[in-house]
């Protein structure tokens, strides 16, 4: 499972940092992080409120572009061992440099530059969407825009939306969604995790979205199921990180491998790897018992979610060949 090449679709880059690089990061600024660990070490939440709240301090200790490029070299290291030759990562302005474009372009800068040494050392290949987060507003959300539109490029490829979908309304990013798909950005946004069908249509409808963060809980509307099947939308699923927040009792009780059969373009990835105790590699492990998923169906969907990558085409031709290798 760890050697299948895998393709990473939806991952958080400050939710993928390791406790300890966290805590070494603290040590250093002589920030007391203590109460988001537990006495094992590994990041302390009950529900998804103190996920966001714990996700928010332990990134409070990323505090200049040096302090990012460490925390890629650190968190490609982790997708390289399990097997990942493409990763795209949700990016936000909001925790690199408060969104002011001038401060953000040094983080992408130190950012690029880590993935460039990381691609050479380590074969594995990163591209950036740039995430606002709803629970931070729509006033934000457009400041996080004007950054992407400023920044969108070969290494910048989409925008998105992440955060507590329970608060406001996608049709409040609106705004933000159309600068970004104007910049010539690719557009995704996490629905569907808290919110149940509704949520996902609206995306759909008010952001225009192509593909959505989770997504799952569409299974509750079969109608919506096939309309995603038909139009091609793809899910960017996170098994693991799903029953982590207590979305699922169990990898067995997730809508995964129905919304499979059911024609629906479904993609792997973590979420958030060390707070949900996951890698890549387990992912895989976890569907094979649960599923039965068998290499084929695996290199099937690793396919499936390059083609859906918002990287340009030349990248595309690269990775393609590493997954059939
Ligand atoms: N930010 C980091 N992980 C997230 C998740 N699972 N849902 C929404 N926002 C997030
Ligand atoms: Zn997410």
């Amino acid at each position: 499972m760890r050697k299948m090449p895998k393709v990473e679709l939806h991952l958080h880059l400050e939710g993928a940092a390791p406790p300890a690089f966290i805590r070494g990061l603290a040590k250093e600024k002589h920030v007391d992080l203590s109460g988001i660990f537990d006495e094992k070490g590994a990041y302390r939440f009950r529900d998804f409120r103190e996920f966001l709240k714990v996700y928010e301090v332990a990134t409070s200790v990323l505090q200049s572009p040096e302090d990012y490029r460490r925390l890629v070299l650190a968190v490609l290291e982790a997708s390289a061992a399990s097997g990942v030759v493409y990763s795209e990562t949700f990016l936000s302005p909001d925790f690199c440099g408060g969104r002011d474009v001038g401060a953000w372009r040094e983080y992408l800068h130190a950012i690029s530059e880590a993935a460039d040494q990381a691609e050479r050392q380590m074969g594995v290949t990163l591209r950036g969407i740039i995430t606002c987060i709803r629970h931070f507003g729509p006033e934000k959300a457009r400041e996080t825009a004007r950054c992407a539109a400023e920044t969108a490029g070969d290494w910048i490829v989409g925008f998105g939306i992440a955060g507590d979908e329970r608060v406001l309304e996608p049709k409040d990013f609106a705004w933000s969604f159309d600068c970004a798909r104007e910049a010539g950005l690719r557009l995704t946004a996490h629905a569907g995790e808290w919110g149940g069908p509704g949520s996902v249509r609206a995306v759909l409808a008010d952001l225009e979205v192509e593909r959505i963060g989770h997504g799952v809980r569409a299974i509750e509307d079969l109608a919506l199921v096939d309309e995603l099947a038909e139009r091609g939308v793809v899910l960017e699923v996170c098994p693991g990180s799903n029953v982590a927040l207590g979305l699922y009792p169990t990898i067995r009780a997730h809508p995964i491998a129905e919304l499979d059969r059911r024609g629906v373009k479904v993609t792997i990835s973590t979420d958030d790897p060390p707070f949900f105790h996951t890698t890549m590699a387990r992912e895989y492990e976890e569907l094979h018992r649960a599923f039965d998923w068998d290499e084929g169906q695996f290199a099937r969907i690793a396919r499936q979610s390059l083609d859906a990558a918002f990287c340009d085409a030349d990248t595309k031709a690269k990775i393609l060949k590493k997954l059939e290798a």
